[in-house]
């Protein structure tokens, strides 16, 4: 039995009455606490002893968990405003004993910034491989005894097959509209028949993209490939981690546990559907095809195949070239006949996330020398010359998402996303609030400008306040500390009102190695490749955190080679764009299984070179 219930309430007031009411039961006694989550005024049933990020998780409402629950990143803090006790707690370490109305902190402006990025541009006729086609089938009578689904065939004058859900509605749909319908078919298959002419209503499909912590869908009307809507949630699998490791040794526990990543990834597609669904005034039902791009992790995860030999040398999937499914399959809600298409995987760490930026940037068509870089949770690095294409992986998205980082956070409202330091230390905070924390681009700015002002040194050490003549008084005075123990503040509890916000010489070692492991798999690909960071033609750094970093500082901190500045170009979620791509048009989906076969990957943890690289770029 599902031993949870989720209830949508229709306000905030409604939500503290609930509460209320339910009044005083002795702990103990309750066999049921209700969890009204806050401001989306969810509430769901739990046991008592679910831990609030548990019961979110369940609720399926968004938050952040980057540590996957165990407590030390101090990042899933929540508020309790209703309930025996309240205030500010880390969601995956309290243990639900009573009802409580909790409020989560929000999360749009990361979330938007998922979305809204811009697209690659590309010239492509829309040719999804499915369409609509309005028909007038002869009404039966005692002349024309013929079977519905005959009679319809007779009128599509083409060879055609009709999909068991098609049929089961065939009766009412062709009564519906006098025998006026529109047949929706994929090849010779006819997935759905709806009632009168619904040409002009469109045809939809939906692109999603699966990161490890973010998935963004968009909405896309397939004979124009015009996109009507995107929206993106938290990847609920959180609570089993963060990273692909984690989730893969869950998996790896059993079917059950395999399931619940399942499961889980699949209601997220699912609610992003019906919202976009929504949007555009259909019902899932209506959504007659998908295009899926992820990394590999995530592409077994969803697909339910066991990814345990993903995780040890030699990084082995089950699968590597594209899945096509119907929805009822996958488990998606949109038309169950469905056709989904998980594009393929390049390696074990070098998903179709990776073919998605290949595909919408058309590095498989260069005449020319380009790097693209692919910062997420992990990094991934094509260089795409004439003929050919090599790829890499590296671990090192969580620091640059500021997971690891003691005042990282979200690209959020407070987040410090720009940093310059001359006489003093100035920045620019996401939102019109007092500073919270630093995001990914901020914490790159807040390095780059900390070396090149001499507050860092180029082994990655804070410089000692006392060997700090050199720097403006106002700036050496943020100088905190000493040993692990030594910090730079960037913005002080006066300017925060609270909490300072500072970089300590822990995270500065995390940046290093993050860094260091980039910059490190992007030698290795030049090297292989016979092409000096001079000989590039273009540098393209693609997903959010790609569009938002300062070009100037990622140079500056050596993440970059060094090229010109005007060669490197942000292309926005070349990955979710690939998908799009992948959704209206055959002809990608057959480029992009092409150039997953055509790709050389490169595996940097067998290669010495890697090992160097990376400890020499270590430093900045
Ligand atoms: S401290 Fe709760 S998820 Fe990290």
């Amino acid at each position: 039995m599902n031993c949870v219930e989720i209830f949508i309430c229709n306000s905030f007031i409604v939500a503290l009455i609930a509460v209320g009411n339910m009044g005083e039961k002795e702990l103990g006694q309750m066999d049921r606490c209700r969890i009204i989550f806050l401001p989306e005024n969810v509430q769901v049933s739990v046991k008592p002893g679910m831990t609030l990020m548990m019961a979110a998780a369940e609720a399926g409402v968004e938050f952040e968990g980057p540590c996957g629950g165990r407590g030390v990143c101090g990042k899933c803090k929540m508020n309790i405003v209703e309930g025996e006790t309240t205030g500010w707690v880390l969601a995956c370490q309290h243990k639900v004993t009573t009802d409580l109305v909790v409020e989560i902190p929000q999360q749009e402006i990361y979330l938007s910034r998922k979305t809204a990025l811009t697209e690659s541009d590309w010239d492509i006729e829309a040719d999804p491989g499915i369409v609509k086609k309005n028909i007038k089938v002869e009404p039966p009578s005692l002349s024309n005894q013929k079977a519905d689904a005959d009679r319809l065939l007779s009128a599509l004058e083409r060879p055609a097959q009709l999909k068991l859900e098609a049929l089961r509605s065939l009766p009412h749909v062709l009564r519906a509209a006098n025998h006026e319908v529109t047949v929706v078919m994929a090849g010779e298959e006819v997935l759905a028949v709806e009632a009168g002419n619904t040409v002009a209503k469109g045809l939809y499909g939906l692109a999603i993209d699966i990161g490890t912590t973010t998935v963004v869908g968009s909405l896309v009307e397939l004979t124009t490939g015009k996109t009507i809507g995107a929206a993106s949630s938290g990847n609920t699998q959180n609570i089993f981690g963060a990273d692909v490791i984690s989730r893969i040794q869950h998996a790896a526990k059993g079917p059950k546990e395999l399931g619940q990543l399942r499961r889980r990834v699949v209601q997220v597609i699912n609610r992003l559907s019906e919202k976009l669904a929504a949007t555009a005034g259909i019902t899932p039902g209506e959504i007659y095809q998908a295009a899926i791009v992820c990394n590999t992790t995530m592409n077994h995860l969803l697909l339910g195949l066991d990814p345990r030999h993903l995780a040890p040398a030699p990084f082995i999937p089950v699968v590597a070239h594209m899945v096509k499914a119907e929805a009822k399959e996958v488990g998606l809600g949109i038309h169950p006949h469905a056709q989904v298409y998980v594009l393929p995987n390049i390696a074990g760490y070098v998903g179709a996330d990776t073919l998605g930026v290949i595909l919408s940037t058309g590095l498989h068509h260069v005449e020319k020398s380009v790097l693209a870089v692919d910062i997420g949770t992990n990094g991934e690095i094509v260089l795409a010359l004439p003929g050919r294409l090599l790829t890499c992986s590296t671990a090192a998205g969580p620091a640059f998402e500021g997971a690891q980082i003691k005042c990282g956070m979200r690209a959020q409202a407070g987040a410090i996303e720009k940093v310059q330091i001359d006489e003093q230390v100035t920045y620019e905070v996401i939102g019109d609030v007092s500073p919270k924390g630093l995001c990914g681009s901020g914490i790159m700015d807040a390095v780059a400008e900390m070396f090149r002002v001499g507050v860092l040194q180029p082994s990655g050490r804070l410089t000692p306040k006392d060997k700090a003549d050199h720097l403006p008084q106002a700036v050496r005075e943020r100088l905190q500390g000493s040993g692990a123990e030594a910090r730079f503040i960037l913005a002080t509890s006066e300017e925060t009102g609270g909490e300072p916000v500072y970089l300590t010489q822990k995270d500065v070692r995390e940046v290093q190695l993050a860094k260091g492991a980039i910059r490190a798999g992007i030698e290795v690909l030049l090297n292989h490749g016979g092409v000096s960071p001079e000989e590039l033609d273009e540098v393209l750094l693609a997903g959010a955190f790609g569009s938002y970093i300062d070009k100037h500082s990622a140079l500056g901190m050596g993440l970059l080679p060094p090229v010109d500045p005007e060669k490197i170009r942000a292309v926005g979620n070349a990955a979710g764009a690939g998908a799009k791509l992948a959704l209206i048009s055959q002809e990608a989906r057959q480029e992009a299984a092409a150039a997953a076969q055509e790709a050389q990957h490169l595996e940097l943890s067998t290669l010495s070179e890697f090992q160097d690289a990376f400890i020499r770029f270590l430093n900045f």
